[in-house]
């Protein structure tokens, strides 16, 4: 070749080179330019093996060419590699573009279920008179639920608590081959038995839980609700030391200047035995449906422990007294959120639970 044909190869080369570095659209499709123009074996390399055939004196003239081209395209993609880049970064900065102006997505807190609320809150106002929470079964003996409760089998006591047994119907009530009678406890005051059981006096015990009744289902009456159980034993527990807590009960869950009242009540587990009531709080006093007309809503009943009740706990009336007192938690949920109907707390609907 003579030097005019290497050097008309030579510009036509380095123009194909820097239109193609010029098209390339990505890193390796630069890179395949590279190898094609200036590898090993490229095109640029196949060009310049021919200046060895070329006269001495020419020789500089074209290798130093060669090396311009080879220089001018790999500036060229230099630059090019720099604008992909740029161009990458700008699309994925569009892409992950955030407006910090729009309003936030309101985060979906959960909240404690009203009877659990109502919980705590008892057993945080009773907690400071140094009653401490224990947990009781909710499958229950006969003999817990009733008999150590001082209520025979055969009593008609046993009319107030219709009950959901467990063992067999065709075994239960009475079970004549003498194994225990299972059944769903209908009151929490069989854990004063277990409390009393194992734990020495002074004794001062809540006993929250769920009980069951074989009911009829409507909007005061659920045949699973809740409960609250308080037991204090000691030397020389009296009546007035009962009335004395429930005052402060009544007044920290009602207001300090609600005013209360004790009724005499029965319960077979106690004697004697009182209901406890607040004014009602719907009405103050003037009569409605949840006062049931009195003007009292009933907090609980209550009473002073049976001596029976405490010998079968296995301690000894004589030296120890106790009261004992039980809740609706239910009724009590109700009352202070102001809710009419029982059944809205087992069934969860979240347009009702989210109201309160
Ligand atoms: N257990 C009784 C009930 O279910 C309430 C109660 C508890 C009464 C303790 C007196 C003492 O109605």
């Amino acid at each position: 070749m003579t030097v005019q044909e290497i050097t008309e190869q030579l510009g036509e080369l380095r123009e194909r080179a820097l239109r193609d570095v010029a098209e390339a659209d990505d890193p390796a499709a630069l890179r395949e330019v590279e190898v094609a123009y200036l590898g090993k074996k490229g095109q640029l390399k196949s060009i310049l093996d021919a200046i060895g055939g070329l006269p001495a004196e020419d020789r500089p003239r074209v290798g130093a060419a060669g090396n311009e081209i080879k220089t001018a395209v790999l500036e060229a993609m230099e630059r090019r590699r720099r604008r992909l880049e740029g161009i990458a970064l700008e699309v994925r900065l569009a892409a992950e573009r955030e407006d910090v102006t729009l309003p936030g997505r309101p985060l979906h807190r959960g909240s404690l279920h009203p009877l659990i609320e109502t919980n705590r809150e008892i057993a945080r106002v009773l907690g400071q008179f140094g009653f401490v929470t224990y947990e009781t079964p909710e499958v229950e003996t006969d003999e817990l639920n009733f008999q150590a409760l001082n209520i025979p089998e055969d009593h008609p006591a046993r009319d107030l608590w219709d009950t959901l047994y467990v063992t067999p119907p065709e075994a239960a009530p009475r079970d004549p081959a003498g194994g225990p009678t299972y059944l769903l406890r209908t009151h929490t005051s069989p854990g004063q038995i277990h409390v009393m059981r194992t734990v020495q006096p002074p004794i001062r015990a809540l006993l929250p839980g769920r009980c069951f009744r074989y009911e009829a289902v409507d909007a005061s009456h659920a045949f699973e609700f809740f409960q609250m159980e308080g037991l204090m034993v000691d030397e020389g527990t009296t009546l007035a030391d009962l009335r004395g807590v429930l005052d402060e009960f009544g007044h920290a869950l009602f207001g300090a200047d609600r005013p209360t009242r004790f009724r005499p009540g029965y319960y077979p587990f106690t004697e004697p035995s009182v209901a406890f009531d607040v004014r009602c709080i719907v009405c103050e006093g003037e009569g409605c449906a949840t006062c049931k007309r009195t003007g009292w809503f009933t907090l609980l009943g209550g009473g002073m422990v049976h001596p029976v009740v405490l010998r079968n706990g296995g301690l000894d009336p004589e030296r120890y007294q106790g009261f004992a007192f039980g809740m609706g938690t239910d009724r009590i949920a109700m009352v202070r959120h102001g809710i009419s109907d029982i059944r809205l707390f087992l069934e969860n609907d979240l347009r009702f639970l989210e109201q309160l």
